[in-house]
């Protein structure tokens, strides 16, 4: 049997990527693909407990304690879930990846770009992402669409600063070539099709 696709939605909050993986998904199930959607950080029984402690205003971690732990609930997650999927032929959706923690670990937190992507690599391998999608919106537009930041959410309590470097960092990722880059100012309906476009593409 063939493997499945890995594709990966990215995005700063508020962009659309949870209910954009969902619709996805659905419309790939709808023409007949194999497809699942899951998140990050997340997906697996440890890697949701991981999510939890992650992101509790409870706890403060530095910069490299929280790399670890997204890196841990990452790898329980691909051993547990998206190997085995894609093994199977799947299709796999993926609400958030490696590339989040390049865009907040590396540029947010400030930490080593090259020790983010070394310490990524380490830990998906031996999977490889078939297509990553940037959804495109400024913090300001995601913030504003959510109706505020979750202040129960440790992230979400980040000043502006620390969410334009992650947006700096997802636009240098896509005029590099990694993540394709699409409009996700319009509806959610228009922001659905351009990516499903995308996806098309590959499968
Ligand atoms: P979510 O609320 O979009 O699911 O993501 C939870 C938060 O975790 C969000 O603020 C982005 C952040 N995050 C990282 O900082 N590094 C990562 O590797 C991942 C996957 C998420």
């Amino acid at each position: 049997m063939s493997k499945g696709k890995f594709i990966v939605l990215e995005g700063i909050e508020g962009a659309g990527k949870s209910k954009q993986s969902r619709i996805l998904t659905d419309t790939l199930v709808n023409r007949g693909v194999d497809a699942v959607c899951t998140r990050e950080p997340g997906g697996a029984p440890l890697g949701e407990a991981l999510r939890s402690l992650i992101l509790s205003p409870d706890y403060d971690p530095d910069a490299i304690s929280e790399l670890y732990m997204y890196l841990a609930a990452r790898r329980d997650h691909l051993l547990n879930v998206i190997l085995p999927a894609v093994e199977q032929g799947k299709t796999v959706i993926c609400d958030r990846f490696t590339y989040s923690t390049v865009a907040y670990q590396g540029y947010g937190r400030g930490l080593d770009i090259d020790f983010v992507r070394r310490a990524n690599a380490m830990t998906i391998a031996p999977l490889e992402i078939d297509l990553g999608i940037l959804i495109d919106i400024t913090p300001e537009e995601g913030f504003a669409r959510k109706g505020g930041a979750d202040k129960s959410d440790r992230l979400e309590r980040e000043n502006a600063e620390f969410f334009e470097r992650v947006y700096k960092g997802f636009k240098t990722m896509a005029d590099a070539g990694e993540l394709v880059a699409i409009d996700g100012s319009g509806t959610k309906e228009q922001t659905a099709e351009k990516i499903l476009s995308e996806v098309l593409r590959i499968l």
